[in-house]
């Protein structure tokens, strides 16, 4: 167990097509999701993608536990999602303000589908096969985006709708990272 450095914005690993994982139910593979879950929860992240701990995998990990910095994020059960594919099931995207443990205090309004089908496998190789809406599909965006070299900032319209925290919510108590 460990709490791994989180990189940050400007690192070229979090600019690059991360690796598939072909072997499964591994003492490295299980290593890397203790470190993902240790560094996501005490930077009290709704989910976190391999990239970010500086290992260019397509290892991606969220829900599971109640974050301050995200009040919805209890209704996410905790998912390992390796080697994901993502389905839009329609066009509607909605905007909502996301942030990034990679783009510490600040917060941007991103335009995500609501609608989503995610398949891949979990650490022992078992299928994941979820549709799921709302908060669900889009930290599950989100923490792919990370696999394909994507940070939120990238998919953000209308740049005066990001900003830093206390700027954008002034007298609110959202944490900083
Ligand atoms: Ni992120």
């Amino acid at each position: 167990m460990a709490v791994r450095p989180v990189l940050k914005m400007g690192d070229p690993l979090l600019l690059q097509i991360a690796s598939a994982v072909e072997q499964f139910d591994t003492p490295e593979l299980h290593g890397l999701i203790t470190d993902m879950l240790d560094t996501m929860k005490v930077h009290n992240g709704a989910g976190i993608a391999a990239p970010q701990i500086g290992v260019s995998q397509q290892v991606v990990i969220f829900g599971g536990f109640r974050s301050p910095r995200y009040p919805d994020s209890d209704d996410i059960p905790f998912t390992v999602l390796i080697n994901p594919i993502l389905t839009a099931l329609n066009d509607t995207k909605e905007e909502g303000w996301e942030g990034c443990l990679s783009v510490p205090g600040m917060r941007g309004l991103v335009p995500r589908y609501t609608q989503l089908r995610y398949e891949g496998r979990d650490q022992f190789g078992q299928i994941i096969d979820r549709t799921v809406s709302g908060f669900h599909a889009r930290v599950v965006q989100h923490e792919v985006d990370h696999l394909q070299g994507i940070l939120y900032p990238m998919r953000i319209h209308d740049l005066r709708q990001f900003g830093f925290i206390e700027a954008l919510f002034p007298g609110q108590s959202i944490s900083d990272d």
